[in-house]
């Protein structure tokens, strides 16, 4: 394949070079350069297909070059782009309103990524306290979470690896251990402003909070006047089997905000904050905003996502639970495997020895994972995955595992 533009190679060694020499060296990228993808799959630059079950750590939700995701963005990329938030387009105001009938919360503000969705959140936790008193600026976040890399979204962030190098960060962060009931109502007093919570733990290993814990938080942010921040940018926006992860267990646990990006517009950047009355009271005119969030393409695409999206979730449940089912058969064979963790699509396989290995096997033998948390085997795939695309990861990994020697 020859490429028309200068500067782009045609070669692995090529593109790792070029970049070793032009780009900031933050990232650790697999020895894997992508060109395309169909579907559940992808294809490299020699055209090897890949089984793709991390869709670009949970972006890609209806998979790759889906028709009608393609016919939005080519009809809507002739007519416009962009505009900025200076002046109305047609498609922000309809799907506020659909996200606002999906969640049950009251309004939508529109970010490009999930650190800034947080960042938005956090803004209003602390605006919500101020206008009780100067004291009441204190988060709630729990050890092991996960919310981004700009700097507020660190500070919540309950992994030190992540913060340490950017200390100090914002003051009167409090960590909390995950289900700890005693914990949790330790840490709040009336200088609680919020808390932040994945309703399933992401990147720090597929740990679902125990619903206990959530209604508790709940309870406590009642009697301390603090925003219940609930953090969907992994596990929201279908990926659960429901909209949203609170969703997914009764009585339903309403948060006063909810935040979201990764699938929400199938790979165009696009996050969103959700909020209830009280929570969006918060945010007066000019306290906030954003040049690219929420333009007239990504919210159409996220519109006729959110369409599809309706007729998928029956079968994000069944696959996810054939997928929970057949890691569990493996379980059972390999004691190494130590647990399998997660709801729908977002699933986690805990080993007892390091996962790194495993995902780099698994990639020669054409199948697309990561690894969290160092032993913790994550899956991710798109919406549309079917059952046969599972048995196919399965005889993968069955076939990675039974190499090990225990
Ligand atoms: C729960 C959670 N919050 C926030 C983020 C940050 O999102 P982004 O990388 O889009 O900034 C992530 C990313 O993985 C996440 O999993």
């Amino acid at each position: 394949m020859t490429s028309a533009l200068p500067g782009v190679e045609n070669s692995l060694q090529a593109i790792a070079d070029i970049e070793r020499q032009y780009v900031l060296q933050n990232y650790a990228r697999y020895p894997l350069a992508l060109v395309r993808g169909k579907g559940c799959y992808v294809y490299d630059l020699e055209g090897k297909r890949y089984l793709d079950f991390l869709s670009g750590i949970g972006v890609n939700a209806l998979g790759h070059a889906h028709p009608r995701i393609l016919k939005t963005i080519r009809q809507q990329a002739a007519l416009l782009i962009h505009c900025s938030n200076l002046y109305y387009h047609q498609y922000q105001g309809p799907l506020a309103g659909r996200l606002v009938e999906m969640s049950g919360l009251a309004r939508a503000f529109f970010a490009n990524t999930g650190t800034e969705a947080v960042e938005g959140a956090l803004k209003m936790a602390h605006s919500h306290g101020r206008s009780v008193s100067p004291d009441k600026y204190e988060l709630i976040a729990l050890e092991n979470s996960f919310h981004g890399r700009t700097m507020g979204a660190l500070s919540v962030t309950g992994q030190a690896k992540y913060r340490e190098d950017f200390e100090p960060l914002i003051p009167g962060v409090k960590f909390v251990p995950a289900n700890n009931l005693a914990a949790l109502e330790a840490a709040f007093s009336d200088c609680t402003a919020g808390i932040l919570l994945e309703i399933i733990q992401g990147e720090g290993g597929i740990y679902p909070l125990a619903h206990e814990f959530v209604a508790k938080a709940r309870e406590l942010s009642d009697r301390h006047n603090a925003l219940l921040i609930a953090d969907e940018t992994q596990c929201g926006v279908g990926r659960p089997g429901t909209y949203f992860a609170y969703q997914r267990a009764t009585p339903v646990v309403m948060p006063d905000v909810a935040v979201a990006a990764k699938p929400v517009a199938c790979g165009i950047p696009l996050g969103f904050i959700l909020a209830n009355e009280k929570a969006a009271a918060a945010i007066k005119p000019g306290m906030h905003g954003t040049t690219f969030g929420g333009g007239p393409l990504a919210c159409r695409v996220a519109l006729e996502f959110l369409e599809i999206l309706d007729g998928l979730l029956p079968a994000i449940e069944r696959v996810g639970g054939y997928f929970h089912a057949r890691l569990n058969e493996l379980a059972r064979h390999y004691p190494f495997v130590k647990e399998v963790r997660g709801f729908g699509l977002m699933l986690g396989v805990e080993l007892t020895v390091p996962g790194k290995q495993f995902v780099m096997d698994a990639m020669a033998e054409g199948l697309l994972i990561n690894c969290t948390h160092e032993a913790v085997l994550r899956f991710l795939p798109p919406y549309i995955v079917t059952e046969k695309e599972v048995d196919q990861c399965i005889r993968i990994l069955g076939k990675l595992f039974a190499k090990v020697e225990t």
